[in-house]
């Protein structure tokens, strides 16, 4: 195969994660002879630096046209300043707009190698197996925000807003993922008190019961599904809910596998190319200090494979390469528990020569 690849490496940690995920897409395509053409892009921080811009135009271009994208991480204290013009989380979230990206797909699966990494017992995370579906271009994210002088100072004021048409597409995203699971559907909402949530609630009662009587469905509250995802993980197979709620929830749930540092996420549209990247940020504590886990990066690199590609063998590949690094005992800081720990090139290598 023949494919155009984006790699959006960002800010901080970013570009140093990316690069071991090249590393190993270039390991793949000489097992499998394969031909991959990769082409770095700004966004985030480095891109307003470059440009002005957290989305340059050109890259936005590049994206449309191309298989698939790889990215990093966006942000840094450097574009912290609450009055500065735009953030690099900006060109994130036009990126995830424009590409009208609104499926987030966030697998959660302790590996059973570092079930002692986890904050929690092992006896409440084993057997865990959670994919997260997150909305990803509406809510408050993208509805009306602003800032009005007020009596006392200022008022400012964003807006969770959600029509039928999207929540349908992304819980139908969801109940389809279910059926090829455990065929269970929970979906997250807090229609005791928001309106957009008894949206989100009579829609997808709905459409489940026209479109998947097979699915067995429920609903959970958000509050008191922060609280069942730390005490009974093992009970959710799919769980699908707006895009604030998925942010944190899934955030949450990464203590599950014991690092943020091991999570990959894809975000997919209808059509069109999807972006594949960690769900960790750019932990500018620890940016060019060769110390970051490479391995979440690596593993949206295996969901690049799968769901844009295609190419199902490659991304088990990566996946049991990784797999096999964790059994062999090889940490990354953020694993290792204080006991001595390698860099990143280093977790690189190991699972480019576990290919
Ligand atoms: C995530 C991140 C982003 C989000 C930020 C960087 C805008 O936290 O992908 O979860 O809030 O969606
Ligand atoms: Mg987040």
């Amino acid at each position: 195969m023949e494919a155009s690849l984006i790699l959006l490496p960002g800010d901080g940690i970013g570009p140093e994660v990316v690069a071991e995920a090249e590393r190993v897409l270039e390991a793949v395509a000489r097992r499998f002879g394969h031909k991959f053409h990769t082409r770095r892009m700004p966004i985030g921080g480095n891109a307003i630096d470059s440009h002005g811009d957290p989305l340059p135009a050109e890259t936005l271009s590049a994206c449309r046209t191309s298989a698939a994208m790889l990215l990093g991480a966006v942000g840094g204290p450097k574009w912290d300043d609450p009055g500065a013009k735009t953030r690099p989380e900006v060109g994130l979230l036009r990126l995830r707009k424009e590409l009208e990206l609104f499926a987030n797909l966030r697998p959660i699966k302790p590996s059973p190698h570092l079930l002692d990494a986890s904050p929690l017992k092992s006896s409440i995370i084993s057997g865990t197996d959670i994919l997260f579906v997150r909305e990803l271009t509406g809510g408050l994210y993208f509805g009306a925000s602003g800032r009005k002088p007020h009596a006392s100072g200022e008022e400012a004021f964003s807006t969770m807003i959600y029509n039928t048409g999207e929540i349908e597409r992304v819980v139908r995203v969801a109940a389809l993922a279910a059926r090829k699971r455990r065929g269970r559907l929970t979906m997250v909402d807090k229609a005791n008190v928001l309106e957009p949530s008894r949206l989100w609630r009579s829609v997808s009662a709905k459409l489940m019961s026209a479109e998947f009587p097979d699915v067995k469905y429920d609903v959970v509250l958000v509050d008191s599904m922060a609280m069942h995802l730390i005490s009974r993980p093992r009970d959710f197979d799919v769980v699908v809910t707006e895009n604030m709620f998925g942010d944190i929830l899934t955030d949450e749930g990464s203590m599950l596998t014991g690092s943020m540092g091991l999570l990959p996420s894809a975000s997919l549209g209808s059509s069109g190319p999807g972006l594949y990247e960690p769900i960790h940020g750019s932990a500018p504590d620890i940016a060019g200090k060769g110390i970051a886990n490479p391995l979440a990066t690596i593993l949206a690199l295996a969901m690049l494979l799968r769901h844009s590609l295609n190419l199902e063998q490659e991304a088990a590949c990566i996946e049991t390469a990784v797999d096999r690094v964790l059994a062999a005992g090889h940490r990354t800081r953020d694993i290792a528990g204080g006991a001595p720990s390698i860099g990143t090139v280093e977790m690189g290598r190991h699972v480019i020569e576990a290919l």
